[in-house]
């Protein structure tokens, strides 16, 4: 199962929930949580744009890619942003982001 990883995530409410997701699928994380059926508006489907998919990452941060100037730019304008925070929607996760523990913050 070595296309499979597991995500810690903590919902807005405090609830948190172990999900597992594919790696080898094209999909982006912002797009996953929401095929778990979280509410995530995405309002710019995915460009960057809206922040509506902002999450902070509490574990795992080491072994995602870098932000690119986009996102920076579009964190930048959050009043609520860390830095520890990112944009779901630009994140491509692999086997080595297994255990990955993040907090769902973006608006609704
Ligand atoms: S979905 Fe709009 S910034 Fe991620």
């Amino acid at each position: 199962m070595e296309n499979i990883i597991s995500i810690n995530v903590t919902d807005r409410d405090g609830t948190v929930q172990q999900i597992e997701i594919p790696t080898d699928v094209n999909m982006n994380l912002m797009e996953l949580l929401k095929a778990w059926d979280y509410n995530i508006l995405a309002t710019c489907g995915g460009m960057a744009l809206c922040a509506t998919c902002h999450i902070e990452i509490l574990e795992g941060a080491e072994n995602l890619a870098d932000a690119g100037d986009l996102e920076l730019d579009m964190l930048d304008t959050l009043p609520d942003a860390s830095d520890r925070s990112r944009l779901a929607c630009q994140l491509h996760l692999n086997s080595s982001n297994n255990n990955l523990s993040i907090n769902i913050k973006g608006s609704l």
